[in-house]
């Protein structure tokens, strides 16, 4: 027997008691000719005593750090308990021991905190996960997934696993290919999500499935986007909207509650699209703090301003926005100019920054006080709801740009004023998506969700007029939480008519859709039920859960921000057989 305990699980009351532990050597401290070792497994850790006997033996039969060793001893109290340790008043008094395996001097050091770099311990990622933080978040992972699996399992809904190897279906991102060897120059895409099988789950009578599932997404990576990733995804038959909603805010709180102990007691909040974008800019609003946007166009902007004004970079802007950081008025002139600095950086790429000082003793002060005299200013400050002691923040330029500006500066001084507490969690649905985007780059609309998501039903009729498009909301929702889209669905479109109009708004020729989703539109043909569904984003939910801003550090072998899995050096060339095989 290798051990009768693990190492996290020794106390007061196995003293005297005789055990065998394996497990890997944390640290070796030698006192004289006495030695002290800490014990490590997945459990925990344990402190064994080496008497002069024992310790002697280590000149013929050297331990390090990392060595996987047995031992067999009696447990016995410790003099010098140890409080930080659930096993810190007990230790192991060794009798034997036995090397299982040696260990290389690790790269870096396998402790809560370690000296190694990113790219070091990605590449030696299976010592990484030895550490603490790692071995938390994987557990943390699996507890999410426990909790989200009994949840689903008690409300009947089905895990049914659906291909790997599919056909491109466009969902917005790009596909990762795989060339197949049967027939040359044809090519599998790997799923970006089981999106068209979870429908065809709905056709075949399966009224409540979900998966754990890969999905694979070839798109820039980001700290909360890896380009393979796990979505808990969900679908349901004869339901409306608000049964999706009602059942994944009840699945969200069960995780909550099971995994983290945090109670919502209320109802999630609801937006819609319009809202979110007027109010904070953007279409995941972190509600963990007020301070919403203010659009100031028509006040600001263009000859027709509503108020008069010289300063030209207003008057020739096309839009103008403006948000109100509580209790900042006092920033001095090296705060100001470095905000000034922060929109200016590409990722913002603002020209500049116009601030207002509502001072708390009710005068005002602006970086613009040449063109705008007190009232004006005063005027802007109450159009802002700017309280004293508020610092008035403006940005200035093309409309879709200046609004992520305002919403991203609106974010960054929430990290500022420590708004954005990782302990505190707002979620929020965000519903009443548009149905479709425009995209200037293609000169065509594009669906805002994916193809298969459904116009409103009082906006039905609007697909039948290209400059309507535009104006059509879906009934397509968002789970947000601090600031991050967690999830995303909608009801589908289950008529085989509208299903068609949708191809025909998205540019698609009758031909091209019928080669690309003939057998969905045949699956139409044949009693498809009323369906909707939901996909969170699983590592997402993960790292909310473990505070942390990057979906990595809860992935057990996740690649780096260039895509590259830095353990395995992949990806990476394949031989000249391989490549012939495919006919690459
Ligand atoms: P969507 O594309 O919104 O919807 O994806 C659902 C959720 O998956 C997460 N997510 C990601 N997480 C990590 N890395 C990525 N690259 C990544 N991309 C997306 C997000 C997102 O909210 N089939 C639809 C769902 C449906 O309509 O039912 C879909 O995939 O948290």
């Amino acid at each position: 027997m290798y051990r009768t305990h693990t190492c996290g699980e020794l106390r007061l009351e196995h003293c005297n008691q005789e055990v065998t532990l394996s497990g890997w050597i944390k640290s070796v401290r030698k006192f004289g000719s006495i030695t002290f070792l800490d014990l490590r497994d997945r459990y925990g850790i344990t402190q064994l005593f080496f008497n002069e006997s024992i310790t002697a033996l280590l000149d013929t039969n050297p331990l390090g750090r990392e060595f996987v060793i047995q031992a067999k001893g009696k447990v016995i109290e410790r003099s010098n308990k140890n409080k930080e340790l659930p096993t810190g008043d007990i230790e192991l008094e060794v009798s034997a021991f036995s090397v299982l395996n040696k260990s290389e001097i690790p790269p870096f050091t396998i402790e809560e905190e370690t000296d190694g770099g990113d790219e070091l311990r990605m590449k030696y990622r299976f010592l990484d996960l030895r550490r603490d933080p790692l071995k938390r978040n994987m557990e943390l992972r699996y507890r999410v997934s426990r909790a989200a699996r009994n949840f689903l399992d008690s409300a009947s809904f089905m895990e049914v696993e659906t291909p790997m190897l599919i056909k491109s279906t466009p969902e917005g991102a790009r596909d990762f290919i795989v060339p197949s060897r049967m027939h040359q120059n044809q090519f599998y895409a790997l799923p970006q999500s089981p999106q068209l099988f979870k429908q065809l789950l709905m056709v075949a009578g399966y009224d409540r499935y979900y998966q754990i599932v890969k999905c694979f997404r070839d798109e820039d990576l980001r700290a909360d986007r890896q380009p393979e990733f796990t979505q808990i995804d969900c679908e349901m038959s004869f339901i409306h909207q608000e049964d999706i909603l009602n059942t994944f805010e009840a699945m969200t709180k069960h995780i909550f509650q099971d995994v983290k102990g945090v109670v919502f007691e209320e109802a999630f909040p609801r937006i819609t699209y319009d809202e979110a974008m007027r109010d904070y800019g953007n279409d995941k609003p972190d509600i963990r703090f007020e301070m919403k946007i203010k659009e100031l166009t028509t006040m600001l902007c263009g000859a027709d301003a509503t108020m008069p004004h010289e300063f030209g970079v207003f008057k020739d802007a096309e839009s103008v926005f403006a948000v109100a950081a509580a209790g900042c008025s006092e920033y001095t002139r090296k705060q100001t100019d470095e905000l000034t600095e922060w929109v200016k950086r590409p990722q913002i790429g603002m020209k500049g920054l116009v601030y207002i000082k509502v001072n708390v003793d009710g005068s005002i002060k602006s970086s613009v006080d040449k063109f705008f005299d007190e009232e004006k200013l005063k005027q802007i400050a109450a159009s802002v709801q700017a309280q004293p002691g508020d610092l008035i923040l403006l940005v200035s330029g093309e409309r879709n740009l200046t609004r992520k500006a305002i919403s991203e500066l609106r974010l960054e001084m929430g990290n500022r004023l420590g708004y954005r507490n990782p302990d505190v969690f707002k979620p929020l649905w965000v519903v009443d998506f548009p149905l479709f985007e425009y995209d200037p780059e293609e000169k065509r609309y594009m669906a805002m969700h994916h193809p298969f998501t459904s116009p409103k039903p009082e906006h039905l009729a609007w697909m039948m007029d290209e400059s309507k498009y535009g104006a059509i909301k879906a009934n397509a929702y968002d789970l947000v939480l601090n600031g991050t889209e967690v999830g995303g669905g909608s009801i589908r479109i289950f008529d085989k008519q509208i299903q068609e109009r949708m191809f025909k708004a998205l540019g698609f020729s009758e031909e091209e859709a019928q080669e690309k989703f003939g057998f969905l539109l045949s699956a139409f043909e044949y009693g498809t039920p009323p369906h909707g569904g939901i996909a969170l984003g699983f590592d997402r939910l993960c790292s909310l859960l473990g505070g942390s801003e990057s979906i990595r550090d809860f992935i057990a072998f996740p690649k780096n921000n260039a895509g590259k899995d830095m353990m395995l050096d992949a990806p990476g060339p394949i031989d000249d057989k391989q490549r012939k095989e495919l006919g690459l």
